[in-house]
């Protein structure tokens, strides 16, 4: 299959309900639109995403992100190759509102569908964005998830390490409802940073001296808790100045976590690859500035390619999974209208799980 394939991409795994049109060719991308409908307003009173309340706004506003998708696209239904749709992993409720909605378009207009990972989405960004040649080194980053990937193909992707417990975004959402902050946390956590002192809280850099890929975070939030109550007033008041230098300890200690494991990733990585190896960041926590600079630096330094999609495209969107959907449906890869949603979808299921694994399967 050589031709160029138009696919109509939907996103609901968390808390955005996004649609996009996306052009893939044989060597290159276009994204035609992309539409994302954030939902932070609707869950900013409970201090996180509620998934019953996540899933019915999915549900009411993913007719119209596919219409203003298309209608920015200046296309119709009848224009799109094919349809892609988050099928996990997710919140449940959400990844059905999307899956269903696929579904019901595709039958009825006679569409190819795919059901795609998320986690993959963000992991093929790069080549979206830049693309990059395969393999390449991803360190994918978000909310739920932090691992090591080598992504040797549109579908083939192997771990090298990743998080233990907490993900680098779910530490920045509690580091931010610890110090009263807004959801999502890391972008207020970052602003706060800014003009805060990185180095007056001494926060613990977890299992920097085990060796491996794998991490850490939820250590860090217990400690950022106790550093907190240390210098809170007897009236329970906390000065703004303090709230910068809590977060900008606490977003160097991730920083620079993630910034030594990934040293370490890439000196693995170098062992086996040819030319000057890629390195590729993605996620939502990618979109952090200070992480990014870092690094950016480390790179430099290894003489490897770096690569960080734009700030759009590092949190979630639908021409992600657009652009993942195109390029295995050019594979061959298709889904039947009996695909399930997916809670859980490890990318490298030839490894142990890292998270354990319940009723419902390994989460990464
Ligand atoms: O990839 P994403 O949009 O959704 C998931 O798949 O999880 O990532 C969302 C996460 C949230 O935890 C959010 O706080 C974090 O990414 N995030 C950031 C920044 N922007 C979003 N974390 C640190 N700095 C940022 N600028
Ligand atoms: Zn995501």
């Amino acid at each position: 299959m050589n031709q160029n394939i138009t696919c109509l991409g939907i996103e609901s795994s968390c808390d955005d309900t996004a649609a996009s049109v996306v052009s893939v060719s044989p060597s290159q991308a276009e994204i035609l639109s992309s539409v994302v409908f954030g939902q932070t307003n609707l869950h900013q009173h409970f201090g996180g995403v509620v998934p019953e309340i996540a899933a019915r706004a999915h549900a009411e506003r993913i007719d119209v992100a596919v219409k203003d998708a298309l209608h920015q696209a200046n296309l119709g239904l009848k224009d799109c190759d094919l349809i892609a749709v988050t099928a996990g992993p997710g919140l449940i409720g959400g990844v059905m509102s999307g899956v269903m909605f696929a579904k019901g378009l595709s039958a009825s207009q006679n569409i190819p569908l795919i059901g795609v990972n998320h986690l993959a989405g963000h992991a093929l960004t790069p080549r979206l964005t830049d693309n990059i040649a395969f393999p390449y080194l991803m360190l994918l980053v978000s909310g739920g998830h932090c691992q090591f990937l080598i992504v040797h193909g549109p579908d083939s992707f192997e771990r090298l390490g990743g998080t233990i417990d907490d993900a680098p975004g779910e530490a920045f959402d509690k580091t931010a409802r610890i110090l009263g902050l807004p959801q999502p946390g890391g972008p207020a956590v970052e602003s706060f940073a800014k003009t805060g002192d990185p180095n007056r809280f001494k926060l613990p850099r977890p299992l920097m001296d085990q060796p491996g890929f794998d991490l850490s975070f939820s250590g860090l939030k217990t400690a950022l808790m106790r550093a907190k109550s240390e210098i809170t007033k007897p009236d329970n008041t906390i000065q703004s100045s303090d709230i910068s230098d809590l977060c900008a300890s606490f977003q160097l200690a991730v920083s620079d976590v993630l910034t030594e494991k990934s040293r370490r990733a890439l000196n693995h990585y170098k062992t086996f690859s040819s030319d000057v190896p890629t390195f590729a960041v993605a996620g939502g926590v990618a979109a952090n500035q200070a992480l990014r600079s870092s690094l950016e630096k480390l790179c430099e330094q290894s003489e490897v390619r770096f690569c960080a999609p734009p700030l759009n495209l590092c949190t979630d969107n639908a021409a992600m999974i657009a652009f993942a959907g195109a390029i295995q449906f050019r594979m061959g890869n298709k889904s039947g209208l009996d695909f399930v949603a997916r809670p859980r979808w490890p990318l490298d299921t030839s490894q142990p799980s890292m998270l354990g694994s319940g009723k419902k399967g390994p989460k990464a």
